[in-house]
């Protein structure tokens, strides 16, 4: 039986031939969006908080309301600490009740990310919590997007080594993925992913701008857990824009969150098509 509730769930999907989705959520709306996406197209899904975001003024209470609408999905929806280094925010992160952290390792030498990642998952899986990892570096900043250049690419051989030294539940991996926008053509290297496939279950960061047989080719080659953010917090800012003029005379706030939601949500419809739930028939139109 898999140690967390987070790795039983990339488990099933896995057994599908299929990803679970993840999608970072900066506020209700966007938790919203995800949430209902995932309900309508019966998926599990995982919302991100960023490390901004639970650092920031009122971000543990905004994971702890993550938390608890996501018990009330009708789908396994999952809370998850995104890209955290910092010892203190992960024992936030567990004592706020979050389904699994990214203990982001990826700056330090490899012995360091060994013992630091061996070393948060000795004491959150216990706990129930759940610990992803990062070899290899996946460039870019997580919470404001420009142009990016691919980082240093996951080495197969060590992937398999520094799982077994540290007994994470899940690993994101580094093969030309980048977070925010890619300068250029992306180009992912499947190789190296077929090469690096095998447990853990693997992750697949920066999924925005990816075009979708990428993503299923991903899929296809055993990644477990695909992160989006990017597209999202783009599909937010077009619909405020769009729907601003109409609503400002009355000051119609609840128009403007609905129409932010719906453009959010057909985002993470067309992703989770990509990662294997959705029929075709079955998306929104646009
Ligand atoms: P994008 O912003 O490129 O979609 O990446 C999201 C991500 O990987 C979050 O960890």
């Amino acid at each position: 039986m898999a140690a967390t509730r987070f790795a039983a769930v990339l488990e099933r999907a896995r057994g599908l031939g299929r990803a679970v989705g993840a999608f970072t959520c900066y506020d209700l709306e966007g938790f919203e969006a995800v949430a209902g996406s995932a309900e309508a197209q019966g998926a599990p899904a995982i919302v991100l908080i960023s490390p901004s975001s639970f650092a920031a003024p009122g971000g543990r209470r905004l994971a702890r309301a993550f938390v608890a609408m996501a018990t009330e999905a009708s789908v396994d929806l999952l809370v998850q600490l995104d890209h955290v280094s910092d010892r203190d925010q992960i024992e936030r992160a567990a004592d706020a009740g979050l389904d699994a952290v990214m203990a982001d390792g990826s700056k330090l030498d490899y012995e360091q990310n060994v013992e630091f990642t061996r070393t948060v998952a000795g004491s959150l899986r216990p706990r129930g919590v759940a610990v992803e990892a990062e070899l290899g570096r996946v460039e870019g900043h997580e919470d404001r997007a420009g142009p990016v250049a691919s980082g240093e690419l996951t080495d197969p051989a060590q992937a398999r080594e520094f799982a077994e030294r540290t007994g994470v539940d899940c690993l994101a991996v580094a093969i030309g993925n980048v977070h925010g926008h890619y300068s250029g053509t992306p180009r992912l290297d499947f190789d190296r992913l077929e090469a690096i496939t095998g447990t853990p279950p693997l992750s697949l960061h920066g999924a925005s701008g990816l075009p979708e047989p990428a993503l299923r080719r991903a899929v296809a080659l055993g990644v477990a857990k695909v992160n989006v953010n990017t597209e999202l917090r783009a599909a937010y800012f077009g619909a405020l824009r769009a729907n601003v003029d109409a609503t400002e005379e009355g000051l119609d706030l609840k128009a403007l969150g609905e129409a932010t939601v719906a453009a959010v949500a057909r985002v993470v419809d067309s992703k989770l098509a990509a990662f294997g739930w959705a029929p075709e028939e079955l998306r929104r139109s646009a």
